[in-house]
């Protein structure tokens, strides 16, 4: 029975993306389809800093407050069905960017499963949702899908070719033409309000201010090189600020944010013996961020 348990779960594990054509109908199903587990085994460092990001905990929200538990709730927003076993993939207009798999892998039958564990707060089953490395070297690898195809089940994309990768599932790594260009994280990070949803949203925008308020000013990096600059050797996966590490932030805010400020006192006479006692302030606050912030 044990041998039997560990075959079964072994396999899970390696259910590839959709393999059968089948499309996951609970959160288990989807997570062990996007499961990253064994990526650790090989990138331990990689993975490390992955798992304390935003991204490995895109649907928990700050201090996990499970955020789009009003989506599940009759009433609430526009998109709430009477009941959560109503809800629909469509229910979730977040999935775009939360949780882009559940839009490819997963049906109607999932999100129900969501709604329903959104209803029960339910954090552990929850938390298994997360932006894995397979949804990011594959998934959202490829975005000129008309030209480039979509991206191919047992491939993952890398910043180079890799003839023959260890992975158990995906034996080739492609070079990806997107990995290395702001565009990769603009497919989440946000031009502006989702005017395609019957009901628009809008969340994230700062892939715009990127494109409209730094690169049209002359700025020249890439997202990847602020924001994944390598850790011993390796392109940091933490991608911060991680808003969980206060420490960690108030250094990066320190680096990045600059203030200035000059002041000038005077005593300005009203009238004969009537001294007023005056302050100028200047202030002026600089950040070399390349968008504003905050954003969200
Ligand atoms: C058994 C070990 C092993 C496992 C498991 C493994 N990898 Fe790798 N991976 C490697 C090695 C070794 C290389 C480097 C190959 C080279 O540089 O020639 C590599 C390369 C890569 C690259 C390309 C690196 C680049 O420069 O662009 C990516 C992306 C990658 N792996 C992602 C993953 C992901 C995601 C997983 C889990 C699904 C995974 N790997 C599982 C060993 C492994
Ligand atoms: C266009 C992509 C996109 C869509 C659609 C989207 N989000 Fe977001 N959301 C993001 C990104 C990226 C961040 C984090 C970065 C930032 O805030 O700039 C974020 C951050 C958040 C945050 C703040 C951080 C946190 O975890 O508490 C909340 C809350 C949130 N989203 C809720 C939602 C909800 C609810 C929906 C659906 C109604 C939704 N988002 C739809 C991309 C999106
Ligand atoms: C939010 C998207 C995202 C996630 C999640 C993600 N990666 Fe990456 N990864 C990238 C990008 C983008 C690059 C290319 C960085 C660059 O070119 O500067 C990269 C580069 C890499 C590289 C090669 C570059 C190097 O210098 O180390 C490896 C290997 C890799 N990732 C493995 C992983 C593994 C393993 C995981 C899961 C633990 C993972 N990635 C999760 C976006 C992601
Ligand atoms: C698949 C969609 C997706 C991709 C691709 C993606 N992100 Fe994110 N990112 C998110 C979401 C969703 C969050 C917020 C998670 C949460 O609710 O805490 C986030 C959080 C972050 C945060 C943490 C700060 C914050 O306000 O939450 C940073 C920084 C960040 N992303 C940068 C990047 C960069 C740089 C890239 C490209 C290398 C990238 N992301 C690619 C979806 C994505
Ligand atoms: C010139 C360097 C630079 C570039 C380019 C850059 N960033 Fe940032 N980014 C920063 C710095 C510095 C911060 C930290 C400021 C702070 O603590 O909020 C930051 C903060 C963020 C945050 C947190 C936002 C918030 O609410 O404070 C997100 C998300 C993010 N960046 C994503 C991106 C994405 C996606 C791109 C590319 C489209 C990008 N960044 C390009 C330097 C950069």
């Amino acid at each position: 029975m044990k041998f039997l348990k560990s075959l079964v779960v072994v396999f899970l594990v390696m259910i590839p993306i959709s393999a059968f054509g089948e499309k996951a109908k609970t959160i288990e199903e989807l997570a062990a389809m996007y499961d990253s587990a064994r990526c650790k085994e090989c990138h331990a460092e990689i993975y490390a800093r992955w798992e304390n990001s935003h991204h490995a905990r895109s649907l928990m929200g700050v201090q996990d407050g499970l955020m789009m538990t009003p989506l599940a709730i009759k009433g609430l927003t526009p998109f709430s069905p009477d009941d959560p076993a109503q809800a629909t993939l469509a229910t979730f207009p977040c999935f775009k960017c939360h949780l882009p798999q559940a839009l490819v892998a997963a049906d109607d039958a999932f999100a129900a499963d969501y709604a329903k564990a959104l209803v029960a707060q339910d954090k552990a089953r929850v938390s298994k949702l997360r932006i894995t490395c397979i949804v990011c070297h594959n998934t959202k690898a490829i975005i000129h899908r008309l030209s480039e195809g979509p991206p191919e089940a047992d491939v993952l994309y890398g910043s180079k070719d890799v003839a023959a990768h260890d992975d158990e599932f995906f034996k080739k790594i492609k070079k990806g033409s997107i990995m290395d260009h702001a565009i990769m994280c603009g497919q989440c990070h946000g031009l502006g309000p989702n005017l395609e949803f019957e009901n628009p949203v809008q969340c994230a925008t700062l892939y715009g201010s990127y494109e409209h308020n730094y690169i049209s000013k002359g700025g020249t990096q890439q997202c990847q090189e602020c924001h994944m600059k390598k850790v011993d050797g390796f392109a940091d996966h933490l991608i911060a600020p991680n808003w969980n590490d206060l420490e960690g932030t108030k250094k990066i805010l320190l680096d990045t944010i600059t203030m200035d400020v000059q002041t000038v006192g005077y005593d300005w006479l009203l009238k004969s013996k009537d001294w007023k006692p005056m302050v100028v302030v200047n202030t002026k606050i600089n950040q070399n961020a390349g968008h504003r912030i905050p954003d969200g």
